[in-house]
């Protein structure tokens, strides 16, 4: 079999490089949580995760959810500014999986 050409070689380790850099480890990855992780995680740890649900239910939004995420923030929830943004636009605009964290759903 004949050498592979440079460029071939380049496009090999590049899609190596592709396939294997995503992160195994979150806390170094670019890419946000999805929703229903970060809910889960930053809303569950003072009081049950279905505190969440009778606003969810009602359709609350962003208003709502900024108010809300802002009064966690006071009592001590541990958030950046963005995870307080992207909390504000899961919450008003629930996903399937966000709505299954409540449950009867
Ligand atoms: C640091 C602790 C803490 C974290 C984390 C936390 N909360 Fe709370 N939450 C509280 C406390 C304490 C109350 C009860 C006091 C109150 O009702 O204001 C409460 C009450 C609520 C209520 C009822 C509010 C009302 O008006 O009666 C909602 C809704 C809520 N939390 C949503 C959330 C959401 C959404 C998150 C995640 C973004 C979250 N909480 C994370 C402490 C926390």
């Amino acid at each position: 079999m004949h050498m592979l050409h440079y460029w071939q070689k380049t496009a090999v380790v590049l899609a190596f490089a592709l396939i294997t850099v995503p992160c195994g480890q979150p806390q170094q990855c670019q890419a946000k949580e999805p929703c229903e992780k970060l809910v889960q995680n930053k809303c569950s740890s003072c009081h049950f995760v279905t505190y969440i649900c009778e606003p969810i239910e009602r359709g609350k939004g962003s208003f709502y959810w900024k108010r809300t995420v802002k009064a966690m923030v006071m009592s001590g929830m541990e958030t950046t500014k963005e995870e307080n943004e992207q909390l504000v636009d899961c919450l008003g605009n629930p996903s399937d999986k966000v709505q299954a964290l409540c449950p009867n759903k």
